[in-house]
Protein backbone atom coordinates (compact mmCIF):
# COMPACT_ATOMS: atom_id res chain seq x y z
CA UNK A 1 0.00 0.00 0.00
CA UNK A 2 1.25 3.64 -1.15
CA UNK A 3 1.95 5.42 2.15
CA UNK A 4 2.50 9.18 1.82
CA UNK A 5 3.59 10.17 5.71
CA UNK A 6 1.20 14.07 5.96
CA UNK A 7 -0.16 15.13 9.00
CA UNK A 8 -3.34 16.70 8.54
CA UNK A 9 -3.88 20.60 9.14
CA UNK A 10 -7.63 20.55 7.87
CA UNK A 11 -9.47 23.81 7.55
CA UNK A 12 -12.75 23.58 8.71
CA UNK A 13 -15.48 25.63 6.58
CA UNK A 14 -16.73 23.07 4.91
CA UNK A 15 -14.64 23.29 1.52
CA UNK A 16 -13.38 19.69 -0.29
CA UNK A 17 -9.96 20.42 0.09
CA UNK A 18 -7.95 18.99 -3.07
CA UNK A 19 -5.61 17.69 -0.75
CA UNK A 20 -6.11 14.15 -0.09
CA UNK A 21 -7.30 13.31 3.46
CA UNK A 22 -7.74 16.46 3.95
CA UNK A 23 -11.70 17.05 3.00
CA UNK A 24 -13.84 16.69 6.27
CA UNK A 25 -17.60 16.73 6.60
CA UNK A 26 -18.61 20.14 6.97
CA UNK A 27 -20.73 19.72 10.20
CA UNK A 28 -19.04 20.81 13.24
CA UNK A 29 -16.50 18.52 14.33
CA UNK A 30 -16.55 16.66 17.65
CA UNK A 31 -13.88 19.20 18.54
CA UNK A 32 -16.21 21.73 18.36
CA UNK A 33 -19.00 19.97 19.82
CA UNK A 34 -16.94 19.12 22.78
CA UNK A 35 -16.32 22.84 23.45
CA UNK A 36 -19.65 23.67 24.35
CA UNK A 37 -19.98 21.03 27.00
CA UNK A 38 -20.53 21.78 30.98
CA UNK A 39 -18.23 19.68 31.95
CA UNK A 40 -15.11 19.53 29.97
CA UNK A 41 -13.58 16.55 28.51
CA UNK A 42 -10.17 15.19 29.58
CA UNK A 43 -7.16 15.71 27.79
CA UNK A 44 -6.90 13.07 25.98
CA UNK A 45 -9.81 13.24 24.19
CA UNK A 46 -9.08 17.14 22.72
CA UNK A 47 -6.77 16.30 20.45
CA UNK A 48 -6.76 14.87 17.13
CA UNK A 49 -4.25 12.80 15.64
CA UNK A 50 -5.35 11.71 11.76
CA UNK A 51 -2.61 11.20 8.84
CA UNK A 52 -3.22 10.69 5.07
CA UNK A 53 -2.48 6.60 4.70
CA UNK A 54 -2.50 6.62 1.15
CA UNK A 55 -5.85 5.60 -1.37
CA UNK A 56 -5.05 2.73 -3.08
CA UNK A 57 -7.59 -0.05 -3.02
CA UNK A 58 -7.26 -2.77 -0.53
CA UNK A 59 -6.96 -6.05 -2.34
CA UNK A 60 -10.08 -8.69 -1.39
CA UNK A 61 -8.16 -11.66 -1.72
CA UNK A 62 -6.70 -10.88 1.37
CA UNK A 63 -9.91 -11.79 3.33
CA UNK A 64 -10.79 -14.82 1.44
CA UNK A 65 -7.35 -16.39 0.39
CA UNK A 66 -5.82 -19.82 3.05
CA UNK A 67 -2.20 -18.85 2.32
CA UNK A 68 -2.61 -15.56 3.12
CA UNK A 69 -4.62 -16.32 6.43
CA UNK A 70 -1.69 -19.03 6.99
CA UNK A 71 1.08 -16.17 6.83
CA UNK A 72 -1.30 -14.41 9.47
CA UNK A 73 -1.31 -17.60 11.27
CA UNK A 74 2.54 -17.49 11.32
CA UNK A 75 3.82 -13.45 11.54
CA UNK A 76 0.80 -12.26 13.37
CA UNK A 77 -1.21 -14.65 15.85
CA UNK A 78 1.99 -15.90 17.53
CA UNK A 79 3.61 -12.67 17.46
CA UNK A 80 1.06 -10.10 18.79
CA UNK A 81 -0.33 -9.60 22.20
CA UNK A 82 -3.63 -10.57 22.85
CA UNK A 83 -6.32 -10.31 25.80
CA UNK A 84 -7.13 -14.24 27.30
CA UNK A 85 -9.61 -13.26 29.43
CA UNK A 86 -9.90 -10.39 32.43
CA UNK A 87 -7.88 -11.00 35.94
CA UNK A 88 -11.82 -11.29 38.03
CA UNK A 89 -11.94 -14.92 35.60
CA UNK A 90 -9.20 -16.04 37.55
CA UNK A 91 -9.21 -15.01 41.44
CA UNK A 92 -7.96 -17.79 42.58
CA UNK A 93 -4.80 -20.17 42.57
CA UNK A 94 -5.59 -23.01 40.96
CA UNK A 95 -8.11 -21.11 38.67
CA UNK A 96 -7.09 -21.37 34.88
CA UNK A 97 -8.49 -19.70 31.74
CA UNK A 98 -7.92 -21.72 27.91
CA UNK A 99 -7.52 -19.24 25.57
CA UNK A 100 -7.78 -20.14 21.66
CA UNK A 101 -7.02 -18.59 18.51
CA UNK A 102 -7.06 -20.02 14.96
CA UNK A 103 -4.78 -23.75 15.72
CA UNK A 104 -3.50 -21.76 19.22
CA UNK A 105 -4.60 -22.82 22.53
CA UNK A 106 -2.70 -21.19 25.42
CA UNK A 107 -4.22 -22.19 29.07
CA UNK A 108 -3.68 -19.18 31.26
CA UNK A 109 -3.32 -20.01 35.24
CA UNK A 110 -3.22 -18.02 38.28
CA UNK A 111 -0.24 -18.95 40.96
CA UNK A 112 0.07 -19.25 44.57
CA UNK A 113 1.54 -15.72 44.65
CA UNK A 114 -1.65 -14.33 42.87
CA UNK A 115 1.15 -13.98 39.29
CA UNK A 116 -0.29 -15.38 36.39
CA UNK A 117 1.40 -17.82 34.24
CA UNK A 118 0.60 -18.90 30.93
CA UNK A 119 1.63 -22.44 29.13
CA UNK A 120 1.04 -24.16 25.48
CA UNK A 121 -2.24 -26.34 26.14
CA UNK A 122 -0.34 -29.49 24.80
CA UNK A 123 0.97 -32.08 26.63
CA UNK A 124 4.87 -32.83 26.30
CA UNK A 125 4.02 -36.81 26.31
CA UNK A 126 2.00 -37.06 22.90
CA UNK A 127 0.44 -33.73 22.48
CA UNK A 128 -3.11 -33.99 24.07
CA UNK A 129 -4.98 -30.98 24.86
CA UNK A 130 -4.51 -30.86 28.72
CA UNK A 131 -8.10 -28.78 28.40
CA UNK A 132 -9.98 -29.64 25.49
CA UNK A 133 -11.62 -26.34 24.88
CA UNK A 134 -11.60 -22.89 25.78
CA UNK A 135 -13.18 -21.59 29.14
CA UNK A 136 -12.43 -21.38 32.65
CA UNK A 137 -11.81 -23.82 35.42
CA UNK A 138 -10.63 -24.78 38.85
CA UNK A 139 -7.46 -27.53 39.26
CA UNK A 140 -4.98 -28.48 41.93
CA UNK A 141 -2.52 -29.55 39.17
CA UNK A 142 -2.87 -29.35 35.16
CA UNK A 143 -3.08 -33.20 34.61
CA UNK A 144 -3.34 -34.93 30.99
CA UNK A 145 -6.29 -37.03 30.23
CA UNK A 146 -4.50 -39.60 27.97
CA UNK A 147 -1.48 -41.33 29.73
CA UNK A 148 -1.74 -38.65 32.90
CA UNK A 149 1.26 -37.11 32.93
CA UNK A 150 1.20 -34.36 34.88
CA UNK A 151 2.44 -30.70 35.85
CA UNK A 152 2.25 -28.39 38.97
CA UNK A 153 0.21 -25.65 38.45
CA UNK A 154 3.80 -23.47 37.46
CA UNK A 155 4.41 -25.61 34.77
CA UNK A 156 7.16 -27.81 36.56
CA UNK A 157 6.97 -31.87 35.70
CA UNK A 158 5.47 -33.52 38.69
CA UNK A 159 4.62 -36.65 37.61
CA UNK A 160 5.03 -39.47 34.75
CA UNK A 161 3.24 -42.80 35.60
CA UNK A 162 5.47 -45.43 34.87
CA UNK A 163 8.57 -43.30 34.94
CA UNK A 164 11.04 -46.39 34.77
CA UNK A 165 10.09 -46.30 31.55
CA UNK A 166 11.02 -42.89 30.54
CA UNK A 167 14.23 -42.68 31.78
CA UNK A 168 15.42 -40.31 28.63
CA UNK A 169 12.65 -37.37 30.33
CA UNK A 170 14.79 -34.91 32.17
CA UNK A 171 11.87 -33.25 34.28
CA UNK A 172 13.82 -30.04 33.84
CA UNK A 173 13.56 -29.79 30.12
CA UNK A 174 9.87 -31.24 30.58
CA UNK A 175 8.42 -27.71 31.96
CA UNK A 176 5.30 -26.46 30.26
CA UNK A 177 6.62 -24.22 27.16
CA UNK A 178 5.34 -20.65 28.87
CA UNK A 179 3.66 -18.06 27.06
CA UNK A 180 4.57 -14.48 27.93
CA UNK A 181 2.03 -12.64 30.12
CA UNK A 182 1.07 -9.12 31.05
CA UNK A 183 -1.88 -7.60 32.67
CA UNK A 184 -3.22 -4.03 32.00
CA UNK A 185 -6.88 -2.70 32.70
CA UNK A 186 -8.12 -5.52 34.54
CA UNK A 187 -7.16 -7.89 31.50
CA UNK A 188 -4.71 -10.74 31.24
CA UNK A 189 -2.57 -10.60 28.14
CA UNK A 190 -0.71 -13.42 26.31
CA UNK A 191 2.10 -13.50 23.48
CA UNK A 192 3.71 -17.06 22.11
CA UNK A 193 6.51 -14.90 21.09
CA UNK A 194 9.09 -16.49 23.06
CA UNK A 195 11.05 -12.92 21.82
CA UNK A 196 7.97 -10.50 22.84
CA UNK A 197 9.12 -7.31 23.94
CA UNK A 198 6.55 -6.44 27.09
CA UNK A 199 3.04 -5.57 26.76
CA UNK A 200 3.79 -1.81 28.21
CA UNK A 201 5.98 -1.24 24.72
CA UNK A 202 3.00 -2.90 22.73
CA UNK A 203 0.43 -0.47 24.56
CA UNK A 204 1.45 2.70 22.73
CA UNK A 205 -0.89 5.06 24.03
CA UNK A 206 -3.67 3.35 26.02
CA UNK A 207 -2.11 3.49 29.48
CA UNK A 208 -1.60 6.95 29.30
CA UNK A 209 -5.66 7.92 27.18
CA UNK A 210 -6.89 5.13 29.82
CA UNK A 211 -5.08 6.45 32.80
CA UNK A 212 -8.47 7.63 34.82
CA UNK A 213 -10.88 5.12 32.94
CA UNK A 214 -10.23 2.52 35.33
CA UNK A 215 -10.93 -0.79 33.18
CA UNK A 216 -9.58 -2.41 36.36
CA UNK A 217 -12.41 -0.87 38.12
CA UNK A 218 -14.81 -2.72 35.93
CA UNK A 219 -16.79 -6.22 35.61
CA UNK A 220 -17.98 -8.07 33.35
CA UNK A 221 -21.88 -7.65 33.51
CA UNK A 222 -22.69 -9.40 30.00
CA UNK A 223 -20.63 -11.58 27.78
CA UNK A 224 -21.84 -12.93 24.25
CA UNK A 225 -20.84 -14.72 21.53
CA UNK A 226 -21.23 -15.72 17.57
CA UNK A 227 -19.50 -17.31 15.38
CA UNK A 228 -19.36 -14.89 12.09
CA UNK A 229 -19.42 -15.82 8.10
CA UNK A 230 -16.61 -14.07 7.50
CA UNK A 231 -12.92 -13.53 7.92
CA UNK A 232 -11.53 -11.62 11.19
CA UNK A 233 -10.68 -8.87 9.34
CA UNK A 234 -14.08 -8.61 7.07
CA UNK A 235 -15.85 -8.60 11.13
CA UNK A 236 -13.42 -5.86 12.56
CA UNK A 237 -13.68 -3.36 9.82
CA UNK A 238 -16.95 -3.31 10.07
CA UNK A 239 -16.35 -1.96 13.79
CA UNK A 240 -13.74 0.82 12.39
CA UNK A 241 -15.51 2.76 10.84
CA UNK A 242 -19.22 5.08 11.21
CA UNK A 243 -19.36 5.53 7.41
CA UNK A 244 -21.98 2.75 6.99
CA UNK A 245 -24.47 4.07 9.62
CA UNK A 246 -26.30 6.17 6.98
CA UNK A 247 -27.30 2.97 5.11
CA UNK A 248 -27.00 0.15 7.51
CA UNK A 249 -28.03 1.69 11.07
CA UNK A 250 -30.88 4.38 10.04
CA UNK A 251 -32.79 4.31 12.95
CA UNK A 252 -29.11 5.52 14.89
CA UNK A 253 -29.09 8.87 12.57
CA UNK A 254 -30.88 10.62 15.12
CA UNK A 255 -29.07 11.91 18.21
CA UNK A 256 -25.33 10.54 16.83
CA UNK A 257 -22.63 12.62 14.65
CA UNK A 258 -21.84 9.94 12.21
CA UNK A 259 -20.35 11.87 9.38
CA UNK A 260 -18.81 13.63 11.36
CA UNK A 261 -16.91 11.54 13.52
CA UNK A 262 -13.35 11.87 14.60
CA UNK A 263 -11.02 9.07 13.45
CA UNK A 264 -6.99 9.19 14.63
CA UNK A 265 -4.32 6.83 14.57
CA UNK A 266 -1.61 6.12 17.26
CA UNK A 267 1.31 3.78 16.06
CA UNK A 268 0.82 1.07 14.54
CA UNK A 269 -1.20 -1.04 17.00
CA UNK A 270 -3.72 1.95 18.32
CA UNK A 271 -6.50 3.56 16.30
CA UNK A 272 -9.86 5.35 17.79
CA UNK A 273 -12.94 6.75 17.16
CA UNK A 274 -14.82 9.13 18.54
CA UNK A 275 -18.12 10.38 18.51
CA UNK A 276 -20.47 13.14 19.88
CA UNK A 277 -23.96 12.09 20.87
CA UNK A 278 -26.90 14.26 21.53
CA UNK A 279 -26.63 15.90 18.77
CA UNK A 280 -27.84 16.07 14.91
CA UNK A 281 -26.10 13.14 12.17
CA UNK A 282 -25.29 15.87 9.91
CA UNK A 283 -27.27 13.63 7.09
CA UNK A 284 -30.67 14.72 8.88
CA UNK A 285 -32.44 16.70 6.19
CA UNK A 286 -34.53 18.44 9.03
CA UNK A 287 -32.42 19.00 12.63
CA UNK A 288 -34.07 18.86 15.88
CA UNK A 289 -33.84 21.09 18.09
CA UNK A 290 -32.10 20.33 21.40
CA UNK A 291 -35.12 19.57 23.43
CA UNK A 292 -36.55 17.32 20.63
CA UNK A 293 -33.05 15.26 20.62
CA UNK A 294 -33.57 14.83 24.38
CA UNK A 295 -36.96 14.01 24.05
CA UNK A 296 -35.92 11.04 21.03
CA UNK A 297 -32.76 10.01 23.43
CA UNK A 298 -35.50 9.12 25.98
CA UNK A 299 -37.41 7.17 23.75
CA UNK A 300 -38.92 4.04 26.93
CA UNK A 301 -38.55 6.35 29.65
CA UNK A 302 -40.84 9.36 28.85
CA UNK A 303 -41.68 9.14 32.62
CA UNK A 304 -38.76 11.29 33.49
CA UNK A 305 -39.39 13.92 30.67
CA UNK A 306 -41.06 16.64 32.55
CA UNK A 307 -37.02 16.78 34.83
CA UNK A 308 -35.59 17.16 31.05
CA UNK A 309 -36.32 20.16 29.94
CA UNK A 310 -33.54 21.78 28.29
CA UNK A 311 -32.34 25.21 29.96
CA UNK A 312 -30.93 28.52 28.72
CA UNK A 313 -27.67 27.97 27.00
CA UNK A 314 -28.06 24.44 27.74
CA UNK A 315 -27.46 21.60 24.91
CA UNK A 316 -28.81 18.37 24.76
CA UNK A 317 -25.70 16.99 25.57
CA UNK A 318 -25.48 18.56 28.68
CA UNK A 319 -28.64 17.35 30.13
CA UNK A 320 -28.06 13.82 28.84
CA UNK A 321 -25.21 13.67 30.49
CA UNK A 322 -26.53 15.03 33.87
CA UNK A 323 -29.00 12.37 33.79
CA UNK A 324 -27.13 9.53 32.64
CA UNK A 325 -24.34 10.45 35.47
CA UNK A 326 -27.17 9.67 38.07
CA UNK A 327 -28.77 7.24 36.86
CA UNK A 328 -26.12 5.00 35.87
CA UNK A 329 -24.60 6.35 38.89
CA UNK A 330 -27.53 4.76 41.01
CA UNK A 331 -28.10 1.71 38.51
CA UNK A 332 -24.08 0.71 39.24
CA UNK A 333 -24.28 1.80 42.26
CA UNK A 334 -21.30 4.53 42.06
CA UNK A 335 -20.88 7.82 42.34
CA UNK A 336 -20.29 9.48 38.22
CA UNK A 337 -19.57 12.66 39.05
CA UNK A 338 -15.78 12.72 37.98
CA UNK A 339 -17.09 12.04 34.50
CA UNK A 340 -16.77 14.59 31.55
CA UNK A 341 -20.06 15.04 29.21
CA UNK A 342 -18.25 13.09 27.14
CA UNK A 343 -17.17 10.51 28.97
CA UNK A 344 -21.13 9.46 29.71
CA UNK A 345 -22.97 10.10 26.41
CA UNK A 346 -20.27 9.98 23.61
CA UNK A 347 -19.12 6.79 21.62
CA UNK A 348 -15.51 6.25 22.35
CA UNK A 349 -13.70 3.50 20.68
CA UNK A 350 -10.12 2.31 20.46
CA UNK A 351 -8.89 -0.32 18.74
CA UNK A 352 -5.58 -2.39 19.69
CA UNK A 353 -4.07 -4.66 17.76
CA UNK A 354 -4.95 -7.45 15.91
CA UNK A 355 -8.22 -8.21 17.65
CA UNK A 356 -9.32 -5.75 20.80
CA UNK A 357 -11.70 -2.63 20.53
CA UNK A 358 -12.17 -0.88 23.62
CA UNK A 359 -15.35 1.70 24.69
CA UNK A 360 -14.24 3.30 28.04
CA UNK A 361 -17.34 5.57 27.73
CA UNK A 362 -20.19 5.16 30.43
CA UNK A 363 -23.43 4.79 28.19
CA UNK A 364 -21.74 1.95 26.16
CA UNK A 365 -18.93 0.41 27.98
CA UNK A 366 -18.13 -2.35 25.68
CA UNK A 367 -14.91 -4.67 24.80
CA UNK A 368 -15.23 -6.20 21.51
CA UNK A 369 -12.74 -9.82 20.70
CA UNK A 370 -12.65 -10.98 16.99
CA UNK A 371 -11.33 -14.41 16.24
CA UNK A 372 -10.47 -16.67 13.72
CA UNK A 373 -12.02 -19.68 14.21
CA UNK A 374 -9.24 -22.86 13.24
CA UNK A 375 -7.90 -22.49 10.04
CA UNK A 376 -11.25 -21.52 8.25
CA UNK A 377 -10.41 -17.72 6.88
CA UNK A 378 -14.14 -17.49 5.96
CA UNK A 379 -15.40 -17.61 9.73
CA UNK A 380 -14.87 -15.93 13.03
CA UNK A 381 -15.86 -15.52 16.26
CA UNK A 382 -17.17 -12.34 17.49
CA UNK A 383 -17.39 -11.78 21.40
CA UNK A 384 -19.03 -8.68 22.86
CA UNK A 385 -18.45 -7.85 26.56
CA UNK A 386 -19.88 -5.26 28.52
CA UNK A 387 -17.78 -3.80 31.48
CA UNK A 388 -19.32 -2.06 33.87
CA UNK A 389 -18.50 0.10 37.03
CA UNK A 390 -17.83 -2.03 40.40
CA UNK A 391 -19.89 -1.27 42.77
CA UNK A 392 -18.46 1.01 45.41
CA UNK A 393 -20.51 -0.72 48.27
CA UNK A 394 -20.46 -4.20 47.47
CA UNK A 395 -18.61 -7.44 46.54
CA UNK A 396 -17.11 -7.84 43.02
CA UNK A 397 -20.16 -9.78 41.13
CA UNK A 398 -18.72 -12.78 39.44
CA UNK A 399 -18.05 -12.24 35.76
CA UNK A 400 -20.89 -13.36 33.43
CA UNK A 401 -20.87 -16.60 31.94
CA UNK A 402 -20.23 -16.70 27.74
CA UNK A 403 -24.00 -16.40 25.90
CA UNK A 404 -23.35 -18.58 22.80
CA UNK A 405 -25.80 -16.83 20.27
CA UNK A 406 -25.99 -18.99 16.75
CA UNK A 407 -25.23 -17.49 13.85
CA UNK A 408 -28.95 -16.99 12.95
CA UNK A 409 -30.22 -16.02 15.56
CA UNK A 410 -30.69 -12.35 16.52
CA UNK A 411 -28.45 -10.71 19.59
CA UNK A 412 -31.34 -10.06 20.73
CA UNK A 413 -31.94 -13.13 22.64
CA UNK A 414 -29.34 -12.51 25.09
CA UNK A 415 -31.08 -12.16 28.51
CA UNK A 416 -29.93 -8.57 29.62
CA UNK A 417 -29.40 -6.93 25.75
CA UNK A 418 -31.42 -3.95 24.80
CA UNK A 419 -33.18 -5.59 21.53
CA UNK A 420 -32.66 -2.52 19.63
CA UNK A 421 -29.22 -2.53 20.36
CA UNK A 422 -29.12 -6.42 19.52
CA UNK A 423 -31.26 -5.52 16.37
CA UNK A 424 -28.20 -2.99 15.27
CA UNK A 425 -25.88 -6.22 15.83
CA UNK A 426 -27.75 -8.37 13.33
CA UNK A 427 -27.59 -5.27 10.88
CA UNK A 428 -24.24 -6.07 10.94
CA UNK A 429 -23.69 -9.67 10.77
CA UNK A 430 -26.29 -9.68 7.18
CA UNK A 431 -23.48 -7.00 5.62
CA UNK A 432 -20.70 -9.12 6.72
CA UNK A 433 -22.41 -12.38 5.40
CA UNK A 434 -22.96 -10.76 1.87
CA UNK A 435 -19.52 -8.93 2.22
CA UNK A 436 -17.81 -11.89 2.31
CA UNK A 437 -19.52 -13.65 -0.29
CA UNK A 438 -19.07 -10.53 -2.42
CA UNK A 439 -15.23 -10.78 -1.95
CA UNK A 440 -15.51 -13.84 -3.40
CA UNK A 441 -17.64 -12.81 -6.19
CA UNK A 442 -15.48 -9.85 -7.18
CA UNK A 443 -12.78 -12.41 -7.00
CA UNK A 444 -13.90 -14.85 -9.35
CA UNK A 445 -15.28 -12.72 -12.18
CA UNK A 446 -11.97 -10.63 -11.99
CA UNK A 447 -13.62 -7.48 -12.48
CA UNK A 448 -12.37 -5.07 -9.27
CA UNK A 449 -10.40 -7.44 -6.69
CA UNK A 450 -10.13 -4.42 -4.29
CA UNK A 451 -11.79 -2.53 -1.51
CA UNK A 452 -11.93 1.43 -1.85
CA UNK A 453 -11.37 3.40 1.57
CA UNK A 454 -12.70 6.79 2.35
CA UNK A 455 -9.26 8.93 3.04
CA UNK A 456 -10.67 9.88 6.76
CA UNK A 457 -13.85 7.36 7.75
CA UNK A 458 -12.00 4.74 6.97
CA UNK A 459 -8.40 5.62 7.43
CA UNK A 460 -8.82 3.07 10.80
CA UNK A 461 -9.26 0.03 8.31
CA UNK A 462 -6.11 1.10 6.20
CA UNK A 463 -4.39 1.56 9.71
CA UNK A 464 -5.02 -1.76 10.31
CA UNK A 465 -3.94 -2.90 6.66
CA UNK A 466 -0.84 -1.64 6.77
CA UNK A 467 0.42 -3.06 10.36
CA UNK A 468 -0.90 -6.33 8.76
CA UNK A 469 1.68 -5.64 6.27
CA UNK A 470 4.16 -4.48 8.61
CA UNK A 471 4.00 -7.59 10.24
CA UNK A 472 4.08 -10.21 7.71
CA UNK A 473 7.06 -8.19 5.95
CA UNK A 474 8.79 -8.17 9.18
CA UNK A 475 8.71 -4.63 9.19
CA UNK A 476 9.89 -2.72 12.74
CA UNK A 477 6.64 -2.01 14.76
CA UNK A 478 5.82 1.58 16.13
CA UNK A 479 4.34 1.06 19.56
S1 LIG B 1 -0.53 -37.55 25.65
FE1 LIG B 1 -0.56 -36.62 27.56
S2 LIG B 1 -0.04 -38.13 28.94
FE2 LIG B 1 0.07 -39.06 27.04
FE1 LIG C 1 -22.53 -1.29 12.47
Amino acid sequence: MNKPARMSTMPRDGTTSLVSGEARCPAPSVQEIIRSDAKPAPAVLTHEHYEFLGDADIPVARYTSAIFFEREMELIWPKTWQWACRDEHIPEAGDYYVYEVGPFSIIVVRQRDESVKAFVNSCLHRGTKLRPCEGEGHARELRCPYHGWTWALDGGLKKVPCAWDFPHVDPESYHLPEVATGRWGGFVFVNLDPDAKPLEDYLGVLPDHFADWGLEERYVDLHMAKELPCNWKTAQEAFLESYHVLETHPQLMAGVGDANVQYDCYGDHVSRFYAAGGVNSPHMEEQLSEQELVNMMLVGDRSVLDDMNVGEGETARIVMARFLRRTLGEKYGTDLSRFSDSEMIDTIEYHLFPNMVLFPGLSLPMVYRFRPIGMDPNRTLFEILFLRPLPDDRDPPEPAQVFHVKEEESYSIVPGMDPAFGAVYDQDTNNLRSQQKGYLNALHSGRKTGQTLGNYQEVRIRHFNATIDKYLAGEAIVP
